[in-house]
Parts: structure tokens; sequence; C-alpha cells
């Protein structure tokens, strides 16, 4: 078993609300441990350009709160080839660096999953990404705090929609996956909840929302994972309009503001949860790992389970979906 004496700490892909609680975490466990920390800025490329930052106890204060990353992110094409995945092994060697806490979503952990083959060093994964979509842990750290930020947005759409008795199409974020679609659907009592886990055709979609404004006279809401096969609310807003022309419909898209904002206490406890048992698991010899909050306990899977598994939906909540509508 190698022993561990300086990790490396990162953020990378897109951020998620809870990140800075995970460095805060995995930093003060680390040394807890009597194990060093480097901070390494914008993820694998300040592997790439040694951009490297001690961690303490006190430059990890006063971020617990705080939404983004104190370490930034980046999506780094360079890492993706071998010349550049070297020039990353040889500049955290030189720094001291003996595992690695990868904080991010499965881009970031396929990028680690060979790093750690081709290199040998162990590295320990934290699931961070608002998508929720990686498999060994039931959620991820940002997911929470989205869920809100969109269903705040949501329930103040349906102010509006509700005066005016409109129809209203909003697009959520989740390119390959449909969480914050469904559940904000469901808690924001939408009409229709469309993602990409789930076909839906045209011709079903003017079906059931034929049925829909049959029975009601009030506001309508479409909740779209931006992911969706329709290709997202303005895509659809296009198709509807001809036919719907009399329902004043509106669009709104709420992209990036539900990646930023001050972390939730559930994302803040997983994060302390998760960020802590990278490190653990490093300490105990775990080598290319992901860390999970299962079923409340912590849960160790190969960090490849975690992104070549599709996270799948429980078919009762699509039923749910369909039956509150
Ligand atoms: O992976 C998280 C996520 O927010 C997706 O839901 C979204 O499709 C994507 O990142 C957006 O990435 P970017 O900020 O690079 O445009």
């Amino acid at each position: 078993m190698k022993t561990i004496s300086k990790i490396g700490v990162f953020t990378s892909g897109g951020d998620s609300p809870g990140m800075n609680a995970a460095i805060r975490a995995a930093t003060r466990t680390a040394l807890f441990k009597g194990i060093e920390v480097t901070g390494i800025r914008y993820g694998y490329q300040g592997m790439i350009d040694s951009d490297f930052v001690d961690l303490n106890r006190t430059s990890v204060s006063n971020i617990i709160q705080r939404g983004g990353t104190i370490l930034k992110c980046a999506r780094c094409m360079d890492f993706m080839k071998p010349e550049g995945r070297k020039i990353a092994y040889d500049n955290i060697a030189k720094e001291g660096i003996d595992g690695l806490v990868a904080i991010g979503g499965d881009g970031t952990f396929k990028g680690a999953s060979i790093f750690s083959q081709e290199y040998g060093i162990p590295i320990a994964g934290v699931p961070g990404t608002i998508d929720n979509d990686l498999s060994g842990t039931d959620e991820t750290i940002g997911y929470d705090t989205a869920l809100n930020t969109a269903l705040d947005a949501i329930d103040k759409i349906r102010d509006t929609a509700d005066a005016h008795e409109r129809l209203f199409i909003v697009e959520v974020m989740g390119r390959d996956a449909g969480f914050i679609a469904l559940e904000t659907g469901i808690a924001g009592g939408a009409e229709l909840t469309l993602m990409p886990e789930t076909m839906t055709r045209t011709k079903e979609i003017k079906e059931a929302l034929d049925n829909i404004l049959a029975n009601k006279k009030r506001s309508t809401l479409i909740v779209v994972a931006e992911g969706d096969e329709s290709g997202g609310a303005i895509e659809l807003s296009n198709i509807l309009k001809p036919d719907y022309a009399k329902y004043d419909m509106r669009v709104c898209v709420l992209g990036h503001i539900q990646r930023g904002g001050n972390p939730t206490a559930r994302d803040r406890v997983l994060a302390s949860r998760l960020g802590a048992a990278a490190v653990n698991a490093l300490y105990d010899g775990h080598e290319n790992v992901m860390v999970g909050v299962v079923n409340n306990n912590i849960k160790i899977t190969p960090l490849k389970s975690g992104w070549s598994k599709k996270k799948s939906i429980q078919q009762e909540i699509l039923d749910l979906v369909r039956t509150l509508k």
C-alpha cells in the first residue's frame, strides 16, 4: 500500500454549488491525518501549467457557504492527449503530489481514470455536478442547490403565468440527464415534463397539451430539459406555436443561474462528507475510486463505474409525473 504524503485537490468540468465545501473538507481531513495539501487551479489545465497553490486550514476558511470554486474550473483539451497528460504527471510529481482528489463530473472522471491507469497515481473522485448523472451516489454535489434554484424560478414564473393565463415553456439544465427536469417538474407542479430519458414525440406532446388545455383555464407549465430530444424550450415553442397561438406562449431558459448561488445545507453536508471520504479512501490505500453516499452510507466504487454506467430514473417517479400532471 502506497503511503500518501501530499494530495493535490482540483475541481474540473462545470462548477457546482458545494465544490468549495468539498475542497475545505478534503483539505482539513488531510491535514488532520498529517498529509500536505496542494490546490491545483483550473483542473487538468493547472497540472499542465503547474498552477499550484498551498492549501491550509485558513486558506479554506469562510468558503463553505460560497458557490463556484476557489480553485476555478476549466475544460482542458490538452489533457485528452497523451503528451498533455505526460506534462501534467511530470509537474505534479515535481510538486511531490502522490495522490489526487478530483472533484467534478463524468468528463473529469474519464480523464482521471485514464491518468490513474497510465501513471499509477491514486485518485479519489468526488461527484460534483448539478446534473446528478453519476452512478455510485444517490446525489451529486450541487444537485440539490440547482434544483431549489430552478424551483424558485419556476414558482415565480407560475405567478405571472397564472396572472396572464399563459402557457410557459421553461428549460432547465441537463444535457444528457433529466433529473433536474424531473424533480422540478414534480415540485413545481408542471403539466408536462420532458427529458432525455423519455422519448416523447410531437404528436404525443400535442395530445397531452390538448387534454390539459381542455380542462384548465389558468396557467400551464411545461418543463423541458435542455438535452431533451425536442431540442429544448425554444425549439419546442417553435414547433407548438402555430397550433397554440391563442395561448400567448412564453419561453424561459433558466441556464447558468442554476449553477450558481450558495449551496443548500444538504449540499454542504454532502460535500463535507464526500470531501473527507475521498481523503480517507486514499489514506486507506484505495486507488482509482469514486466516493458516494448511498442510502446515507459512504460508498466506494471504481471510478469508471461512476460515468460508464448510466444512472437511471426510477419508473415509480416517472409514473408519478404522468399521474400528477
Ligand atoms: O454538466 C453540468 C452542466 O451544467 C450541464 O447541465 C450543461 O449542459 C453544461 O454543464 C453547460 O456547460 P458550459 O457551462 O460549459 O456551457
